[in-house]
């Protein structure tokens, strides 16, 4: 039986409420989770069941929660000075100390930054400069943006049709025009029988085989999250980003990397970009920024891409009411202040990451699992009918579904991208937390297995 409180909040939240990715219907059978409070890497929920974090959230809560600094930071400006704008020449404090904060510490060369409010907003705002860009350059043909199946760059109508996730695009008549994907660099799906190395190139050539059939002069950007991340943790293999990087040069094609997932810590290093060696010409930032304690993104823009934009544009009319939102500034500067301070990324990165890589590495001993891939903190459980062939489980039969309610009755948070069960524990996650994480993983795939063996 659950209490009087939680039967009322699922009342409410049926007859009210509607969730993003979610089949409402099913959710109203079902009565929703309503989590209450967290600490570190657990949430508890209104019955006072508790919840390992696997997913940091939805990717983004690295310091952890209950980080009261964060919260005392933003009490703080809130009473100083609650509101006001980055339009018309005017600035505050915690917007400009966090750009010039993100000047130093992004990959060399990214010295301007434009504040959106969520992955999406930078993404939009990010395809938008790139018209901006070539318009300014007085090449206006050269605007379609080549993405990847698989891709998720959010859910706005240009984030969406940057997007390579099929259910994203049916219901609502997307992609736009100019937006192609082409092949992402799945290995473990469609690598065949070639090494990782050799498809790595092949994945990538693939962008420069949409480059030439488009014509040079018609393709303004390339956009790629350095790790994809919500299509099923794709890990690319060590020659695809240089190849990547090859071609965009070749062809003129601005370089966006996606970092709202793998920024700040997420790879081991500080951004994906350090991680695979890529220089990109704008890099879009969310999540890990603020670890989600307040909504904010950005869109790092190279300096030769701002100047452009800063010498050519006159008005750049475009910006949200949020943009530099100072209470998100100030927490994002805090934030980023103890992802530094207290070496949370320098020891994810150096000791629990590796540990992480190492225990959930063992599980690939599973009948189900047939492959377990990651880097840093972010990883995958790729669950498979037949091991040795590589070969999925029939769709109808929603094993990962299966497998992420198992896990959550286990007291695991685990989400499921098809079959695919993926992993983005908060960063401060310590050696003993990753232990029970991974038991209650194979808790929970052992589990999986009895239910697939009984139909
Ligand atoms: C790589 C990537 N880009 C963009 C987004 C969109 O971010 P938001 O949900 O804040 O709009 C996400 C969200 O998960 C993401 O994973």
């Amino acid at each position: 039986m659950i209490s009087t409180a939680t039967a009322q909040w699922q009342q409410r939240d049926r007859e009210h409420h509607l969730h993003p990715f979610t089949d409402a219907r099913a959710l109203a059978e079902k009565g929703v989770n309503v989590i209450t409070r967290a600490d570190g890497v657990y949430l508890w929920n209104s019955e006072g069941k508790r919840f390992l974090d696997g997913m940091a959230g939805l990717w983004c809560v690295q310091v952890g929660y209950g980080r009261h600094e964060l919260a005392a930071v933003a009490r703080r400006q809130l009473e100083e000075l609650p509101y006001y704008n980055t339009f018309f020449q005017s600035a505050t404090p915690p917007a400009i100390d966090l750009a010039a904060k993100l000047g130093d510490l992004t990959p060399a060369g990214l010295g301007h930054v434009f504040f959106a409010n969520s992955g999406s907003e930078a993404n939009d705002t990010a395809a938008k400069m790139v018209r901006a860009y070539w318009n300014l350059m007085g090449r206006p043909e050269k605007k379609t943006i080549i993405s990847r199946h698989y891709a998720y760059h959010g859910v706005t109508m240009a984030a969406a049709s940057l997007s390579g996730l099929t259910p994203m695009h049916t219901l609502f008549d997307l992609p736009l025009p100019g937006f192609v994907h082409v092949a992402a660099p799945y290995w473990y799906r469609e690598g065949g029988e070639m090494s990782p190395d050799e498809f790595g190139v092949q994945a990538a050539r693939a962008v420069e085989e949409k480059i030439l059939e488009l014509g040079p002069d018609k393709v303004g950007a390339f956009i790629g999250e350095p790790v994809m991340g919500a299509g099923g943790v794709i890990v690319p293999p060590a020659t695809y980003w240089p190849e990547i990087q090859r071609i965009c040069r070749a062809h003129d094609v601005l370089l966006i990397a996606d970092e709202v997932i793998c920024g700040f810590g997420r790879t081991g290093p500080w951004f994906g970009c350090d991680t695979y060696g890529i220089a990109p010409d704008m890099m879009t930032i969310a999540k890990g920024l603020s670890s989600g304690y307040l909504p904010i993104s950005g869109v790092m823009l190279h300096d030769r891409v701002a100047e452009v934009l800063i010498d050519k544009a006159g008005e750049f009319a475009h910006g949200f009411t949020y943009s530099g939102h100072l209470v998100c500034c100030a927490v994002a500067l805090e934030n980023l202040r103890i992802l530094e301070e207290e070496g949370i990324v320098a020891r994810a990165g150096a000791e629990t990451a590796p540990y992480f890589q190492a225990r959930l590495g063992e599980l690939t001993d599973h009948p189900l699992v047939g492959e377990v891939r990651g880097v840093g903190m972010v990883a995958a459980i790729e669950l498979v009918a037949d091991k040795a062939a590589r070969r999925p489980f029939d769709e109808s039969r929603k094993v990962g579904t299966t497998c992420r309610d198992l896990c959550l009755e286990n007291g695991l948070v685990m989400r499921a991208v098809r079959d695919v069960m993926v992993l983005s524990p908060p960063l401060v996650i310590s050696r003993d937390e990753i232990d029970d994480l991974v038991a209650l993983a194979r808790r929970a795939l052992d589990a999986t297995a009895a239910a697939v063996a009984a139909g």
